[in-house]
């Protein structure tokens, strides 16, 4: 370690024994921000020269077939499991030489990995598969997904390390070798907040694995004479997520009329059930950089000290700390997500990487878990609602995230759809697994603050890109009564322990059970104490 640190060194050193005076050997915009444009301004495609298949014509023949019903006809059901299924994204191998068939580092990027199916075996039910189970026949689906992969929110630490290494080459005070050499030419190539193109991917295939799935569920909308509402925010990546989804789903350019999209305003003080820390005051002060963000960030503290070592032998002029390790992770992740490959990830060993989804899993577990006073009552809006749509009854009062003007209504929330499906954030969803009471998923310990023990909760597994909450209603011929429910989380089927749940190998619980459970449930929640209190 020590000698191939000294070999890299001495090409930099030359004849100087100070590595400061060669500080010119990096790039002068080491760390600047560089963001491209495209469109190029004031051009527009010209549908006069080039006319869109409605004034073309000649289309040839368009047979649709039968709807697709893989989740009541396949043999076998079709994960996403495989590493390859991050396809198109490189994992370029951790520090230590360990490649993605030993471990899959992007499955411990936390809230920044890619979703993956979870087997139903991790949360204990071995046998269960989210095919609907013999003598059952799936009558509705209700999904909440997340937003695909996007760059990093806007002045996260990502963008702060780059400050920071372009404030110090303006000063021309640092070096880099080793591992670190390509720092001296690397510069912030991320935009914020908006989906990567691997993002809007995973949306569009999470549509088109819907279709295959639940496709059949439509001829319901058919029988009605109405066309499907998908809800979603009017925060830009949470349109454009509901958009791909949907042209996954209805395909393109079909989306645009075949399914009407909702956009619910996302605004501080705006009620909307799919971003409740607008109006829930409390989850500002619990999320950004309250309980979870204490905790993972004490834990990041330290988390990573030899790297720190290892890193810091390799630089002159700068000094990394455990926030940098940090930066430099989410890095890995986040340029793996928006361009495809990063040279950051070579830095980290399987243990970094490990160390880095407990960072997550602290966080989260402690802000949208059951270690958050205030998660339940976030997800309360959607569980209303989750009842309001299983007893096709409207709410009958506004008390936690929902909205009035939206909620009363039968065309902006309609009460008969066979298939429900709400893009919502990764917060929000672990926020109404917490409201759902989903124990299994969080598990009943809370997770130890200081180091990685045995623990249920993985925030890769929960809360990561296209995260998504399935419920299946279904009759079942050969169970008493023949209405049943589950929940998935990520293909997972979740074992069920609400009050006369019995324990199904399948996750089946009785529908009106699980309803009556979530009406108590509902009322278990102080949204006023959770969200106003002191
Ligand atoms: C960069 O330098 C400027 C000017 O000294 C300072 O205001 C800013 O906080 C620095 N940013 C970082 C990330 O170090
Ligand atoms: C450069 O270094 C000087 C001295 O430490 C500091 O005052 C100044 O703010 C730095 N400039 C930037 C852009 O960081
Ligand atoms: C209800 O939603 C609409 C549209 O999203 C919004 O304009 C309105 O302010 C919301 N109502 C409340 C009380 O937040
Ligand atoms: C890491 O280093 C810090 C500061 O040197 C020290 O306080 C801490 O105990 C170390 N932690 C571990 C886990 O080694
Ligand atoms: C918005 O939420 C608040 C807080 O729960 C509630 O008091 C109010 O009735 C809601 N407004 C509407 C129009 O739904
Ligand atoms: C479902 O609700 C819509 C909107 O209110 C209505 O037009 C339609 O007739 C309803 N269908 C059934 C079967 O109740
Ligand atoms: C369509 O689905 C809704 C919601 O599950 C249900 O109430 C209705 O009975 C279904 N209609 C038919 C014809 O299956
Ligand atoms: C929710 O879970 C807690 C802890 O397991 C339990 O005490 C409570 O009864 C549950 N509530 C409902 C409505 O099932």
């Amino acid at each position: 370690m020590l000698s191939s640190v000294l070999i890299a060194i001495l090409p930099i050193l030359g004849t100087s024994a100070n590595p400061v005076e060669k500080r010119w050997s990096h790039a002068p915009d080491v760390g600047a921000t560089t963001s491209d444009v495209f469109p190029p301004t004031g051009t527009k495609v010209n549908s006069d020269l080039f006319p869109p298949e409605s004034i073309v014509g000649y289309p040839q023949g368009t047979p649709t077939g039968l709807e697709a019903a893989a989740i009541q006809t396949a043999p076998v059901y079709a994960y996403n499991s495989d590493p390859s299924s991050e396809f198109p994204l490189k994992n370029v191998g951790t520090e230590d030489g360990i490649d993605e068939s030993t471990f899959d580092m992007l499955r411990s990027w936390g809230n920044l990995s890619p979703w993956y199916s979870v087997p139903s075996s991790y949360y204990g039910l071995d046998s269960a598969s989210p095919l609907a189970p013999e003598s059952c026949s799936i009558t509705q689906l209700h999904l909440l997904y997340r937003h695909g992969a996007r760059y990093p929110t806007a002045g996260a630490l990502p963008a702060q390390f780059a400050a920071s290494l372009h404030n110090a080459t303006v000063n021309g005070t640092w070096d880099a070798w080793g591992e670190l050499d390509f720092l001296n030419t690397w510069t912030y190539k991320l935009g914020a907040e908006l989906l990567s193109p691997f993002g809007r991917l995973q949306n569009f295939e999470l549509g088109v694995s819907y279709r295959n799935s639940y496709g059949y569920l439509l001829n319901n909308f058919t029988e009605q004479g109405t066309l499907p509402v998908f809800r979603t925010e009017s925060q830009d990546r949470m349109v454009k997520t509901a958009e791909n989804f949907a042209a996954g789903f209805f395909g393109v350019p079909e989306y645009l009329d075949q399914v009407n999209i909702e956009i619910m305003v996302e605004a501080p003080g705006v009620n909307d059930t799919g971003a409740p820390y607008d109006t829930c005051t409390n989850a500002n002060v619990a999320a950004r950089g309250g309980i979870g963000g204490i905790v993972s960030n004490a834990f990041a503290t330290t988390a990573w000290n030899s790297t720190v070592d290892r890193l810091n032998s390799q630089v002159s002029g700068l000094k990394f700390t455990g926030n940098d390790i940090l930066a430099m992770l989410q890095l890995c992740a986040y340029e793996t997500n928006s361009l495809g490959y990063s040279a950051f990830c070579k830095l980290f060993t399987q243990e970094d990487f490990q160390q880095f989804e407990y960072y997550f899993d602290l966080s989260f577990w402690y802000n949208n878990g059951f270690g958050s006073p205030t998660s339940a009552a976030q997800g309360l809006g959607l569980l209303q609602e989750f009842v309001a749509r299983f007893e096709q009854t409207p709410l009958s009062s506004y008390d936690s995230t929902t909205n009035s003007t939206f909620d009363t209504s039968s065309t902006y929330f309609p009460l008969n759809q066979s298939i429900y499906a709400d893009a919502t954030h990764e917060v929000v969803v672990a926020d109404v697994l917490a409201a759902l009471n989903l124990t299994a998923v969080f598990g009943e310990t809370p997770l130890d603050l200081n180091k990685r023990g045995e623990y249920t909760f993985k925030s890769s597994q929960v809360v990561p890109w296209a995260t998504h909450l399935t419920v299946q209603v279904m009759e079942c011929s050969e169970y008493q009564p023949t209405k049943q429910v589950r929940f998935m989380v990520n293909d997972a089927v979740i074992p069920l322990n609400y009050d006369g749940c019995p324990s199904d190998p399948n996750g089946l619980c009785a529908f009106d059970t699980v309803v009556s459970a979530l009406k108590n449930r509902i009322d278990e929640i102080d949204f006023d104490y959770a969200c106003f209190g002191n």
